[in-house]
């Protein structure tokens, strides 16, 4: 294990533990947007993690998504996420992680982190050097058609109504063994990467979402790119994970559905109430 990773794991784990001691405590929720929530724990996830990042590595740069701008201009930067999944951990859904990337030159992610505290999991990944779950080696499924998949998707806080996903998800729910949405854009990609789901897509993202889980998705054999295929950056705030295998296909069908081909209507909650027996 590289320097990095045994560094990275501890601080992972420990933030990760921290947020169990505020899990279903009936914990004060507070808004940044209309249905985009904040809580202690949280901020207090982000100030351990940069406290213990700033200690061991002081002159990398960090983001936070509770704030932490930490602008060095050092050649490599942090992506903490110190909790993904925050409406599933304010209503005491245990479905929620710590997410850690570091990136070299804006885009070159190196080593990425994802801590799931519910279920003691901790998937890692360093460029070149494979993907793990619990220190064991981790793949990507096999599944090699769209119709025998089961994927994962997610919906964002900001914005939702001018969000086209729920086209997204009739369609891909028709097409498959069917698509979760788990609340944790984080863990879904980790589910991607241990072979749980054949993929993974979402609008909106943000580069503290994704860091982690792509390297650890890329690192499992795994393949992400835009919707149209084009290669994934931090900043592309959409992304396709895959086994690789159903990739062009789902690709395809994406480009079927934004081109509005193929969708069926749905009944109306009227002409179903109408027509049930
Ligand atoms: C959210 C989760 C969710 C995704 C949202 C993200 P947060 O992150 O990953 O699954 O649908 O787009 O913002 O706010 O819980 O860290
Ligand atoms: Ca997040
Ligand atoms: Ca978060």
């Amino acid at each position: 294990m590289s320097d990095y990773l045994a560094n990275l794991e501890p601080i992972a784990r420990e933030a990760g533990a921290l947020l169990m001691t505020y899990f279903d405590r009936h914990i004060k929720i507070e808004y940044k947007g209309d249905v985009d929530l904040v809580t202690a724990a949280d901020r207090a996830s982000e100030k351990l993690i940069v406290e213990r990042l700033h200690a061991r590595w002081p002159r990398h740069g960090i983001v936070g998504e509770e704030g932490t701008r930490t602008e060095t201009g050092a050649e490599f930067r942090w992506y903490v996420d110190p909790l993904d999944g925050t409406t599933n951990f304010a209503h005491g859904y245990p479905i929620f992680c710590v997410s850690i990337a570091l990136a070299r030159r804006d885009d070159e992610l190196q080593v990425g982190v994802l801590y799931d505290p519910t279920r003691n999991e901790l998937f890692a990944a360093e460029r070149g050097r494979g993907a793990t779950l619990n220190g064991n080696p981790m793949h990507v499924s096999k599944t090699n058609t769209l119709t025998e998949s089961i994927l994962g998707t997610g919906f964002p806080s900001h914005k939702r109504h001018k969000n086209p996903n729920i086209h997204f998800y009739q369609q891909i729910t028709l097409r498959s063994h069917g698509v979760r949405r788990a609340g944790s854009a984080a863990l879904d990609l980790a589910n991607v990467a241990a072979g749980r789901f054949d993929g993974f897509w979402e609008f909106n993202l943000n580069p503290w979402d994704t860091a982690a889980g792509v390297l650890i998705v890329q690192e499992a054999g795994g393949r992400v790119t835009r919707f149209d295929g084009s290669p994934f950056r931090l900043d592309s705030r959409e992304v396709l994970a895959t086994n690789g295998l159903i990739h062009d296909e789902l690709i395809e069908n994406f480009r079927e559905i934004f081109a509005g081909r193929g969708l069926e209507p749905l009944p109306s909650p009227v002409e179903y109430a109408r027509t049930r027996s």
